[in-house]
């Protein structure tokens, strides 16, 4: 165990990194939720001593050393005792999504979720010709009359959503992504309980699970009880915490036998296996890094309490609030007076030189709303505040 290094700046341009190859080198990439931290050295030597190996043959699918170490991260994390028999290996979680869309749906079927969500939540039912059914979320206004980034569930419409004969899966996002939300105990057994009742599944997606900041807790949506459990499949990866994504490891987990045969006969039909790197990524990360998965969620909590007092103080018509989680922040820019979201867009792009996500990617509750990634060193948050503001008033010029 180390003190890592997140203000040390690497230069990720060149490389084939998506978010910084994708706009012209002048822009600073806030967008995609990738991190510019290096990964814990405790990773990057295992992979060092795998590659020095020199033989790169097929991976042992059987070998369990995975879903003891996704075990042991569940249970020392968040105190959820899952077996690593309920673990099935997928190659990221967006994958694990379309699994379970084809494990547990008909053409036609409808998968609900919470919305402004992950655009794949979308798309994803949509791309393999199930619908996605929004319940928005409501923004409610607190003393600020801007909303304070408060978002609730109305439980009477999910209610209605859950209940149509064609819902079969809902997509929970817990943390939310993009608000920051962290949806608490009795949330989450209502949502639970109103699935029970209508026969529908809950995939929750705990990708951000590691970002969750005091006084908040995260719950493991099946730890909630054995009932619930039975209903549930958990999706996990350790790509956000540990900067692994492009190693593709995540975890489905599921106590419900059934469930888990119906996973692993997609899993086997769609030919999927594991590769060693990133098994042995994710098991050094999930069994010799927790040290750096609490760094990194308290040195981006600064970045984002930081941004939030300087937007509010600096930039006129852009609104932050500081979020339960994740390391993204949900911008509310009514307050520029653009009634365009591509307008919106071009004036971060244009005026501004930073390329952040549109708000409306996440269903149209993100009109006026764009999402900025903080998950930077913080001299990188300080230069793309800068933007934000140059862009914000240069619509006065
Ligand atoms: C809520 C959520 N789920 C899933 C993903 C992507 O997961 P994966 O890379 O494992 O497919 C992201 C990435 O931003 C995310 O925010």
């Amino acid at each position: 165990m180390s003190d890592h290094d997140f203000d040390q700046i690497l230069n990720r341009r060149g490389e084939d990194s998506v978010k910084w190859n994708l706009y012209p080198a002048d822009v600073l990439p806030m967008w995609i939720a990738d991190s510019d931290f290096r990964a814990p050295v405790e990773v990057v030597n295992a992979l060092l001593k795998r590659v020095e190996h020199g033989i790169f043959g097929y991976t042992d699918s059987e070998n369990q050393d995975f879903a003891r170490a996704c075990a042991h991260w569940l249970y020392s994390r968040f105190g959820w005792e899952a077996s690593p028999d309920w673990v099935e290996f997928t190659p990221g979680v967006c994958a694990g999504l379309a699994l379970c869309v084809k494990a547990f749906t008909s053409p036609g079927d409808q998968v609900v979720m919470l919305t402004p969500t992950y655009p794949p939540f979308y798309s994803i039912p949509h791309e393999n010709g199930r619908y996605p059914v929004a319940c928005p979320l409501i923004k409610r206004d607190g003393p600020t009359g801007h909303g304070d980034g408060d978002y609730r569930i109305d439980f009477a419409d999910l209610e209605s959503k859950l209940a149509h004969p064609r819902a079969r899966l809902m997509f929970l996002c817990n943390p939310q992504n993009p608000t920051g939300r962290v949806f608490r105990r009795d949330e989450l057994l209502r949502i639970g309980e109103l699935c029970l009742k209508h026969g529908v599944l809950l995939i929750s997606d705990e990708i951000h699970c590691d970002y969750v900041f005091e006084p908040h807790r995260h719950i493991p949506f099946p730890s909630l009880s054995p009932e619930l459990a039975q209903i549930s499949v958990t999706a996990i990866n350790p790509s956000k915490t540990f900067n692994i994504a492009d190693l593709h490891t995540a975890a489905l987990i599921s106590p419900n036998p059934a469930l888990r045969n119906r996973l692993r006969a997609e899993i086997t039909g769609a030919g999927l296996n594991r590769h060693s790197f990133g098994v042995i990524a994710a098991v050094t990360a999930y069994t010799e890094c927790a040290y750096y998965a609490d760094q990194v969620r308290a040195y981006v909590y600064e970045n984002l309490k930081y941004a939030v007092n300087w937007i509010n103080r600096f930039i006129p018509g852009i609104r932050a609030y500081l979020p339960e989680s994740t390391y993204v922040l949900w911008l509310d820019c009514s307050g520029l007076g653009l009634d365009s979201q591509a307008e919106l867009m071009a004036l971060f792009l244009e005026k501004g030189r930073i390329a952040l996500n549109s708000g409306t990617d996440y269903g149209a509750e993100g009109f006026q709303h764009v999402r900025i990634n903080l998950a930077c060193p913080r001299a990188v948050v300080e230069e793309g505040l800068e933007r934000l503001k140059t862009a914000a008033t240069s619509l006065r010029d």
